[in-house]
């Protein structure tokens, strides 16, 4: 097993972390296909309070845990939340900091949707300022979070891989999720609450909300392929245009 720097000499072996403790069920899979997943696994921020059964929080986590790290160094940790208490003091915070983040790093974005809100892009923010605001109104009542930290690493390129396979999982199991960063903004106080200890350089990266989905999956719209990808030097064409989504296939 992989040792942590900050595992305390009699910290946790592989039997105490893995089988020993809860025998977690088989995966026994899915028949989604791994391009659904990848084609609609988008930000279902609103969900009902279902809690999420512990079988489907072990997949999530057991996916995740099977992503790559730089030098598969694996300095991770993953937190569940979903004891009310907790809720009840990360829900504020939260909500602090997405007010920061409308009034300062989105503040240009929401006044030229306010002057021009007939614009593509002025409905797609404030599609996105509404479905971000119900997230923040009710933190309290989504069923599970997953607080994702590494160890020396700011830039956290090394547990996004982890946090968006935790997400396919989630999505494979009928789960809907939405990562969100800005608790970046108040990093101390959530740290504080989560009890993370502060000597070790462990960061906070990100927070996914579970929950089943009140709305229908459906397949992220972006730019296409052809107006953001280049081929073996800056600025020339990839080579091919692709005006609709691959997925699903045309039959
Ligand atoms: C690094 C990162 C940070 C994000 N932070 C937040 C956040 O703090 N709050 C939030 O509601 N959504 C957050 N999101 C979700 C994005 O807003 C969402 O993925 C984007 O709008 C695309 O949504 P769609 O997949 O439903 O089209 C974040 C996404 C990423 C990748």
């Amino acid at each position: 097993m992989l040792r942590h720097p900050s595992d305390p000499p009699a910290g946790p072996s592989a039997s105490r972390l893995g089988r020993a403790r809860s025998e977690p069920q088989a995966n026994e899979g899915t028949s989604m296909d791994v391009y659904e997943a990848l084609y609609t696994t988008r930000a279902m921020r609103r969900v009902k309070p279902d809690p999420i059964p512990v079988a489907v929080q072990q997949k999530i986590l057991d996916a995740a845990i099977r992503a790559p790290s730089g030098g598969n160094t694996q300095m991770w940790r993953f937190m569940l939340v979903d004891d009310p208490a907790q809720k009840a003091r990360l829900g504020p915070i939260y909500r602090a900091c997405l007010s920061t983040l409308w009034d300062t790093i989105y503040k240009p974005r929401a006044e030229a949707a306010a002057k021009t809100p007939d614009a593509p892009e002025s409905r797609e923010f404030v599609k996105m300022q509404r479905s971000a605001t119900w997230l923040a109104d009710h933190f309290e009542s989504y069923p599970l979070f997953l607080f994702a930290f590494s160890q020396f690493d700011t830039t956290g390129s090394s547990i996004f891989p982890a946090v968006w396979s935790a997400m396919l999982a989630a999505r494979a199991e009928g789960i809907g999720s939405a990562l969100t960063s800005v608790m970046m903004f108040r990093m101390a106080e959530v740290l504080e609450v989560l009890g993370v200890p502060k000597d070790q350089g462990w960061n906070f990266n990100g927070c996914v909300s579970f929950g089943v989905p009140t709305g229908k999956w459906g397949v992220a719209p972006r730019v296409p392929v052809h107006q953001v990808s280049y081929r073996n030097a800056w600025g020339k064409p990839v080579g091919f245009e692709i005006p609709a989504p691959l997925w699903p296939p045309k039959r």
